[in-house]
């Protein structure tokens, strides 16, 4: 991982006749500049949405007509969706070219683009095809974060929250009083403290075998509700990954509270920081819509849905197979919080 946006322009100097770069129409207007020099590129429409094969093949129709070949370096420049979908395509084409990462988005930053996971959602289920390859270059450029909405921004905070509490009750506290603040502006040192717990659950279980199933606190219940979501609402209104996800951590923090010791006042504490994320949503799904989605996570285990769960703020464990009355219980308890 590469810090700071003169180290991101000296590398596409360097590397300028093999970079195609994939954008999208924001990050096309807003970042694409920043890089300083002409490059080749194009744009793939933005949004969930277009998160898919479909995409995919388009993104290799184009890299074959711009002459594409091994020594080719794709740079995916922008938010997760872009940098999973363009790292899956370029694992893909020629059976792998290079890949750098170069994230736009604040989530993007301390979550999709560490680890190696890649992919695209599939007949509606999320990330249902993809990959584990790091990419080969990844770059964070904190720069980048000034053209990037505060909606958007939302959806990294709600990362960093999760980094915190699965692991680090400091961190969580930090980012935390920010959060609240509403303040704009976010501290280096703190996203790289988020990509770092990232990272030590990565390095120590590559594979998500173990502890680094821990980073899914939260998604169990968020995919679900991101996935319904896709399908039920009108192009770019679905609710966003960090949203869906702020959902999860309240229902999940709720399942930790009744099957792993969470206290209570720490359950509060979780749903009071995440309170007015839950009051913006109009429509909490209900356990029957999300059932489908959840029976099809990518987690489970003989028709087991698999949990991580805090027992403490600062402090969670993987593997929980939790049954179909705890679950409802806890949506019941977030649509009793709007
Ligand atoms: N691979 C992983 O480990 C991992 C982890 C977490 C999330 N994800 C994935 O990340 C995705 C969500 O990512 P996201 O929240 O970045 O959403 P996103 O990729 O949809 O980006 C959000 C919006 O912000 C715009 N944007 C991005 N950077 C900008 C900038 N600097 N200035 C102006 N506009 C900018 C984009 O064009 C887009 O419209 C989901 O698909 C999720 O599954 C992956």
């Amino acid at each position: 991982m590469i810090n700071g946006i003169s180290k991101l322009q000296d590398f596409v100097h360097e590397h300028r006749s093999n970079i195609i770069v994939l954008a999208d129409k924001h990050t096309l207007q807003d970042c694409y500049p920043l890089l300083e020099e002409e490059l080749l590129h194009f744009i793939v429409p933005y949004g969930e949405g277009y998160k898919n094969l479909n995409s995919c093949e388009y993104i290799w129709k184009k890299l074959t007509e711009m002459g594409a070949d091994r020594q080719t370096i794709l740079l995916c420049l922008g938010g997760g969706v872009l940098c999973d979908m363009g790292a899956f395509a370029a694992g893909c084409f020629l059976r792998g070219i290079r890949t750098a990462l170069v994230p736009t988005s604040l989530l993007a930053m301390v979550d999709a683009s560490t680890g190696g996971k890649n992919g695209v959602n599939f007949l509606g289920f999320k990330n249902y095809i993809g990959t584990l390859r790091e990419a080969d270059y990844t770059f964070i450029c904190t720069e980048f974060l000034k053209t990037l909405p505060y909606k958007e921004k939302v959806n990294g905070y709600v990362e960093m929250l999760k980094h915190g509490l699965i692991s680090n009750a400091d961190h969580f506290n930090r980012v935390k009083y920010l959060f609240l603040k509403d303040n704009e502006t976010l501290n280096e040192q703190l996203i790289l403290d988020s990509i770092s717990i990232k990272q030590e659950h990565v390095s120590a279980d590559f594979r998500d075998n173990g502890i680094r199933k821990r980073l899914n606190f939260g998604h169990t219940i968020g995919h679900a509700i991101e996935s319904y979501s896709l399908a039920h609402s009108e192009e770019n209104c679905e609710l966003s990954h960090g949203i869906s996800v702020a959902l999860g951590i309240v229902v999940e923090s709720y399942i930790s509270a009744k099957k792993n010791g969470l206290p209570e006042s720490e359950l509060q504490e979780i749903t009071t920081v995440l309170q007015r994320i839950v009051s913006s949503v109009e429509d909490i799904p209900t356990y029957e819509s999300l059932e489908p989605y959840l029976i099809k996570d990518k987690k489970n285990r003989n028709d087991q849905i698999n949990f991580s769960l805090l027992n403490k703020i600062g402090e969670s464990h993987h593997d929980f197979y939790i049954g179909e009355d705890t679950i409802r219980e806890g949506i019941d308890f977030l649509q009793e919080l709007r």
